[in-house]
């Protein structure tokens, strides 16, 4: 299986199923003598880790990583950074119903005709759990990147979306509901309705929101490896992601040239902001920010008609702890994929000019 590996100078490589023994990752490039803060490596896992409230899936999972190489005296060494995290809560009978069948919409079917072999526990490789390593990684980048501050939120659950513009977004009250939207009212509605669906045994998506403040200017590589189609190939590699969209985005298309462009004030800034902080492919100093699109995930807890590995049909009712809206959970994930963007193209931007 290829594909395992992101980033270019800072360099992360996955490993690791659903219902094995662990999963982790090894993270290289990362520089020498970064004083890493393991506590707040460990409250991004928290922020990503299953049963973690009443909204998302009931796994428990402690998601306690250790760190394995890489770190001496509480600073990175600049050799490579191996961590592990044990998976100690698997179920594996939950999954014997799609051992022969495939869930609708997941990626058990694909990875059957693949691969010709398929570990079905949770999903196996093509479980969210692998996101947890991205998390640690992205923890690790964020703490590198520092001052610039990577944060994101829930925008919208199903039909219920919050509006504000990000820039005039209160980000210290993200963390403040189980839902990490920052309106608490609205945050409030989500919550019921993720209830809502739950009960039903159905499932809702939701987007996501990221906006990184103190950005250096001259981020992301033109022409192939723009900061935008780096960070849009980092979200869309999220499980469940379906969009992307930065700057004023599709929405940008429904105003003209005159009011789009962002005009500049005499030091460089400017005094509107679609361009989402990126221009040419490269950040421009202010504000990025973008979004990202996520489906109401495929495990449902109501029949639906499917087919088995010998392609006759058959009925299934999802069984297991699974999440009826993954937002929620997904927002460290974003966040820490945005981040080692930014950390791959601030080490690659040390190769731009004398
Ligand atoms: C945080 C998070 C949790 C997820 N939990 C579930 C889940 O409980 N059940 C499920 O069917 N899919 C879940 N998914 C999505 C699947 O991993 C994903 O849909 C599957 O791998 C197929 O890939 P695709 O949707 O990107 O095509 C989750 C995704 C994320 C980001």
């Amino acid at each position: 299986m290829a594909g395992n590996i992101f980033g270019s100078l800072f360099k992360l490589t996955t490993f690791g199923e659903s219902h094995g023994p662990a999963i982790g990752g090894i993270l290289e490039g990362c520089p020498a003598g970064i004083e890493l803060d393991l506590e707040s490596i460990q409250e991004d896992l928290d922020r990503r880790k299953p049963g973690q409230s009443s909204i998302v899936t009931q796994r428990k999972e402690s998601d306690e990583v250790s760190i394995l190489s890489g770190v001496f005296n509480g600073k990175t060494t600049g050799t490579p950074i191996g961590f592990s995290i044990n998976n100690t809560n698997q179920k594996p009978k939950d999954y014997s119903h799609i051992q022969d069948s495939y869930r609708p919409s997941h990626a058990d079917y694909v990875y059957d005709q693949k691969y010709g072999i398929r570990d079905y526990r949770g999903g196996g490789r093509s479980s969210a759990r692998e996101t947890a390593s991205r998390v640690v990684a992205g923890s690790i980048a964020k703490q590198f990147l520092s001052p610039t501050k990577i944060n994101a939120y829930v925008s919208a659950v199903g039909p219920l979306s919050l509006d504000t513009n990000p820039s005039d977004v209160d980000l210290s009250l993200i963390e403040k509901n189980p839902v990490r939207c920052p309106d608490q009212k609205m945050a409030l509605k989500m919550e019921d309705f993720i209830k809502k669906i739950r009960k039903e045994g159905d499932t809702v998506g939701g987007i996501i929101t990221c906006i990184i403040k103190n950005v250096k200017i001259g981020l992301g590589e033109p022409v192939f490896n723009k900061l935008h189609a780096e960070l849009g190939k980092a979200m869309l590699s999220i499980n469940a992601v379906k969009g992307f969209e930065y700057g004023s985005g599709f929405s940008g298309t429904k105003i003209k040239g005159s009011e789009h462009n962002d005009l500049f004030n005499e030091d460089g800034t400017t005094k509107t902001n679609y361009s989402g902080g990126i221009q040419g492919g490269i950040s421009n100093g202010m504000d990025i920010y973008f979004s990202v699109a996520f489906k109401p995930v495929a495990t449902i807890m109501q029949n639906q008609e499917t087919i088995n590995s010998k392609g006759e049909k058959v009925e299934m009712q999802g069984r297991g702890r699974h999440d009826p809206c993954v937002v929620p959970r997904a927002v460290p994930i974003v966040e820490s994929m945005a981040a080692l963007v930014l950390a791959d193209f601030s080490l690659i931007k040390r190769t731009n000019k004398i």
